[in-house]
């Protein structure tokens, strides 16, 4: 049964890097096969992971649904979804990625979405890990192709209005018709005086519990401003050291359901 972990937060707060960490940390140190879930339509996971993308889910939708004479006779739409969606799997070492690409037009796509929704629940659990990188916000958490998240990470910068956007999101979170079973609050991008005090207030506000505390992380910026994998950062970086505390711990609680 795969064990999923969905990061969530407002825009920019480091989601995709530390979605690109996590994906890192499981598949290259543990050893354990990941499948990564870019969900956010501005694509940039596999950037970060340094996987060529050429296609989406998006375009299997738009595809099934504009042309439906290019599935070749003899082949069900179901079997054609499938074998369009293995198609646009990267397979990397360590780790699949697999890209949603942006979201529906106006076209009636519940059938399409009902088969992806099928595919996407049964090859997840042929991986022992998900990990599902979101879009800013919230909202399209409740459109969401994919059933339970074992642990939900909302990211959030300790600012007094990164405090107010994670407890909008953590809310939202709450009315979710998806089942998340374990959540927990990430802090980057902490600086080396700590956090203020007038933030601590309003973080305890949020309702979820700190796991993480991630300093800046100059190697993170070098990379990303030299568009450079953060598969080639250095073991020593310290936003890694903090995404494995958190995974250990939070895999390890979500597993025993504590
Ligand atoms: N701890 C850190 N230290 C230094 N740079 C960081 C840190 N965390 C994130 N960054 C940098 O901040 C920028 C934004 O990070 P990222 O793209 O992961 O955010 P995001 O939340 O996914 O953004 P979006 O909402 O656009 O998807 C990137 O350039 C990244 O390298
Ligand atoms: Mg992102």
């Amino acid at each position: 049964m795969a064990f999923r972990v969905a990061i969530c937060g407002k825009g920019g707060v480091g989601k995709t890097t530390f979605a690109a960490l996590t994906v890192r940390y499981l598949a290259r140190e543990l050893k354990k096969t990941v499948l990564a879930v870019d969900a956010d339509p501005n694509a940039t996971l596999g950037a970060m992971l340094g996987v060529a993308v050429d296609a989406s889910v998006a375009d299997i939708r738009e595809e099934t649904l504009e042309k439906k004479d290019s599935i070749p006779s003899g082949m069900s739409k179901d079997q054609f979804i499938e074998f369009k969606i293995q198609q646009c799997i990267a397979e990397e070492k360590g780790f699949d990625l697999l890209t949603m690409g942006r979201p529906e037009g106006p076209g009636c796509y519940c059938f399409v979405n009902a088969l992806l929704r099928r595919y996407l629940e049964r090859a997840a659990e042929d991986y022992p890990f998900v990990v599902i990188d979101n879009e800013a916000g919230m909202e399209h958490l409740s459109r969401r192709t994919d059933g339970a998240v074992d642990l939900l990470l909302v990211v959030t910068e300790p600012t007094v209005v990164g405090a107010e956007s994670a407890k909008r999101i953590a809310d939202l979170a709450r009315k979710l018709r998806i089942t998340v079973k374990r959540k927990g609050l990430v802090l980057n991008r902490v600086p080396p005086e700590g956090v203020a005090e007038a933030v601590r207030g309003r973080l305890e506000g949020v309702g979820l519990d700190v796991v993480g505390e991630i300093p800046q992380d100059d190697e993170v910026a070098r990379c990303s401003a030299n568009g450079e994998s953060l598969l080639e950062l250095p073991a020593e970086s310290r936003m890694l050291a903090v995404v494995r505390e958190v995974i250990d711990r939070e895999v390890r609680r979500g597993k025993k359901g504590a």
